[in-house]
């Protein structure tokens, strides 16, 4: 099916047909991956659409195709990572440009703005109210950037997708939502009012812990000229085997959403009151500090707990005894994992900062996978009553 037949279809459905037209040429059921950087000209400029894999490739198209249609945009451009595709969106920018982030942004897009683009002329602004009105009070005629993850990590705060958009439009600038954590199965921001949703592809999207990737995608035709521009000036692109894996992983995204969401739902009502944890957090429990709106515009609370030990110590040693929530970098895969974020992921941030934020020496971020609950369960208790 094309993408226009599918359109009028539910997302688990566009998941698996969009952009998986049949092979014209033998009839394979799925697409080959075309492992090609160029292709053969009947005459010089006469070609079938493709000139050069790094300008396009039909296997990066069908990933394209169908991010697009899952996101609920017009275009998508794939990248080698999420980080990729994030220095696109601000490769637009100009000297003297704002963007406008909440503080608590992935470590490696604060790196991109404080320590690649802050260098060109762009001036990255931060604040530390993840409210409409902390944004609201600082932006001004030179932000062309609202850039904001919901939830985000490893705190999981839910930001107003809806009221963020109307404050970035009033003001002339565009919303950029870096959707990694929720997926389009959870949260469809375009919906919501978003111009650019940007995703790492390496973690749910992907969801088998076997591809770096990334993409962008956007609603607006001019915004997409100017990103596949940088797509292909750039050079960032995907090769068409992590594409396909991408794509392949891709088709069961709505069915692993709902059990990541289901599993971490369940292993955080468990976890709660347990008298060694100070805090389980996850925006599906009502103590959470943005429960109505992780509610309102998410429809499960995804595969992200994160837990903090009343005992700073507690957490190294629960990571030394679990047995299958492997201890690594990244989530969003099948197979559970456990971060330690002061140490791991958040190393970077300067501990003052890390630590008014919450993000502690006790805490601990579970990519809870999509094992049985009962295995997950007794894996977390076993580990806890060891420290
Ligand atoms: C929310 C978020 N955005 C972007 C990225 C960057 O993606 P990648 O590692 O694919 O470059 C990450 C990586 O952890 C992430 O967690």
């Amino acid at each position: 099916m094309t993408r226009d037949s599918c359109e009028s279809m539910k997302l688990a459905t566009r998941a698996i047909h969009v952009g998986q037209q049949p092979d014209e040429s033998s009839g394979a059921t799925i697409p080959p991956i075309h492992l090609t950087t160029t292709f053969t000209q009947a005459s010089p400029g006469n070609h079938k659409g493709y000139e050069y894999s790094r300008s396009g490739n039909p296997t990066r198209a069908n990933l394209e195709q169908c991010l697009a249609s899952l996101e609920g945009g017009t275009h998508c451009a794939a990248f080698a990572s999420g980080s990729a595709a994030t220095a696109a969106v601000f490769a637009t920018l100009a000297p003297g440009d704002k963007v406008l982030a909440y503080g608590d942004v992935y470590g490696g897009t604060f790196r991109l703005l404080k320590q690649v683009f802050e260098g060109f002329g762009v001036v990255p602004v931060f604040t530390e109210d993840p409210s409409p009105a902390g944004f609201a009070n600082l932006i001004d005629a030179k932000t062309k950037i609202v850039w904001i993850e919901t939830p985000t990590n490893p705190l999981l705060r839910c930001l107003d997708i809806k009221k963020l958009g109307r404050i970035a439009h009033d003001s002339g600038a565009l919303l950029a939502v870096d959707n990694t954590f929720a997926t389009p199965a959870l949260q469809q921001p375009i919906a919501l009012g978003a111009d650019y949703i940007i995703h790492s592809t390496t973690k749910y999207v992907g969801g088998h812990s076997d591809v770096i990737g990334g993409a962008v995608i956007v609603r607006d035709e001019a915004l997409f000229e100017r990103i596949a521009f940088l797509q292909n000036s750039l050079g960032g692109v995907p090769g068409p085997f992590d594409c396909y894996l991408a794509h392949r992983g891709i088709k069961t995204l709505a069915l692993r959403m709902e059990r990541h969401s289901q599993n971490a739902l369940t292993i955080a009502k468990h976890l709660q009151g347990n008298a060694k944890l100070e805090r389980v957090v996850y925006p599906f429990l009502p103590d959470h500090p943005d429960h109505e709106l992780a509610k309102q515009q998410m429809t499960g609370g995804g595969g992200i707990v994160t837990i903090v030990f009343k005992k700073d110590d507690a957490a190294l040693e629960f990571c030394a005894h679990v047995k299958i929530f492997a201890c690594a970098e990244s989530l969003g895969g099948v197979e559970s994992l456990v971060n330690h974020p002061a140490i791991m992921t958040h190393a970077s941030i300067p501990q003052e900062i890390r630590e008014a934020r919450g993000i502690t020496d006790g805490l601990l971020r579970l990519s809870v996978g999509i094992e049985d609950v009962d295995d997950l369960i007794a894996d977390l208790d076993q580990a806890i009553d060891a420290v």
